[in-house]
């Protein structure tokens, strides 16, 4: 078990003020009006939104199926306050470690609903259990209502096939690093080694006219590379952060006038996204520490 896994921390971080102020960074608000509102401010700045319900590995079809309300509640905010938005969903959240049909049925209901208001529907990675089928329900998705992107992970070592599998479906195919812990038979498990893999990848995607690449990362070198490669491309492409993470390099790149779109995740189910972001970045738990001492 991961320690952030264990019990008494996760009620350490959920249940203190300083728990929920280092999730306040990250997390845009614990329902959908307050997340719109951001939104609604990161619209009016020039960047592009993805609204995320915070929430995965539901183990019921009644959990599912809330996910799958919010989200239509979510698209309907999107038409009715006229945001330039998408929605990014966890396959697991709508019901996929239990029922791939579901999961799927829910996705393309989803898909329409998009569909309906013009936009599109990201699906995220989440850890290896789910690629296959979280490829599967992209494909299923394309030959639907065609309004899908995916993301797509650089650790792992299945990607360079996955992204032959998945050219010719259009949509866009978010390129991130990979935020869960893999072992080194199926994933690249050293820094270099992801970054290297990042820019092959990276190389590979803004050379293909069939997708829409979605740069997700905040690695300068990597945001600079994407830069010097978009010089060739006519076709569209759009960076792609997250909520709280390098707002300096976020301004940067709205001032020389790339699109960049925000993921903004909302809800009380924060802690795992949390997690994720601390693996990231080690240094965030000091703001956490210095908070929790300073309040004793
Ligand atoms: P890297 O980790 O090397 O960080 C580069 C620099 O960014 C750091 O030096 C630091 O300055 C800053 N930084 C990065 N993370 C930070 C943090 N948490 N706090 C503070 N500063 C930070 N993953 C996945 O497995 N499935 C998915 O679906 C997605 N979706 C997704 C969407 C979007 C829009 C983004 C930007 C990222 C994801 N990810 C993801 C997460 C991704 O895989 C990766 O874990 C993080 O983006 C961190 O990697 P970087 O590319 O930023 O590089």
């Amino acid at each position: 078990m991961a320690v952030a896994d264990w019990p008494p921390i996760e009620k350490m971080f959920t249940s203190t003020t300083p728990g929920r102020a280092l999730a306040s960074r990250f997390v845009a608000g614990d329902n959908l009006a307050e997340a719109v509102a951001v939104a609604r401010r990161l619209n009016d700045d020039g960047c592009l939104v993805s609204l995320d319900l915070l929430g995965e590995e539901v183990a019921d079809r009644e959990s599912a199926g809330h996910a799958v309300a919010e989200y239509l509640e979510c698209l309907d905010q999107i038409e009715s306050q006229g945001l330039d938005g998408n929605i990014s969903i966890k396959p697991t959240q709508l019901g996929l470690a239990f029922d791939e049909e579901l999961a799927n049925q829910a996705l393309e209901r989803l898909g329409k609903r998009a569909a309906e208001i013009g936009t599109t529907v990201t699906i995220d990675m989440e850890d290896s259990r789910y690629t296959e089928a979280t490829v599967r329900m992209f494909e299923r998705g394309q030959a639907g209502t065609q309004n899908f992107g995916i993301a797509i992970q650089a650790y792992m070592k299945r990607t360079a096939t996955d992204l032959e599998r998945l050219g010719g479906l259009g949509g866009h195919i978010r390129l991130c690093k990979g935020a869960y812990v893999e072992p080194s038979e199926i994933a690249i498990t050293t820094k270099a080694g992801v970054d290297g893999a990042f820019a092959v990848y990276l190389t590979e995607l803004m050379m293909r006219r069939d997708v829409t690449p979605a740069i997700a990362t905040h690695d300068e070198e990597l945001v600079a590379l994407a830069l010097d490669l978009a010089k060739d491309r006519d076709e569209s492409f759009e960076f792609q952060m997250l909520y709280g993470v390098r707002g300096d390099l976020q301004s940067r790149i709205l001032e020389e006038g790339h699109p960049l779109r925000i993921y903004l995740p909302f809800g009380s189910q924060w802690y795992p996204y949390l997690t994720r972001r601390v693996a990231e970045r080690p240094a965030n738990v000091w703001f956490f520490v210095k908070a929790l001492i300073g309040s004793r």
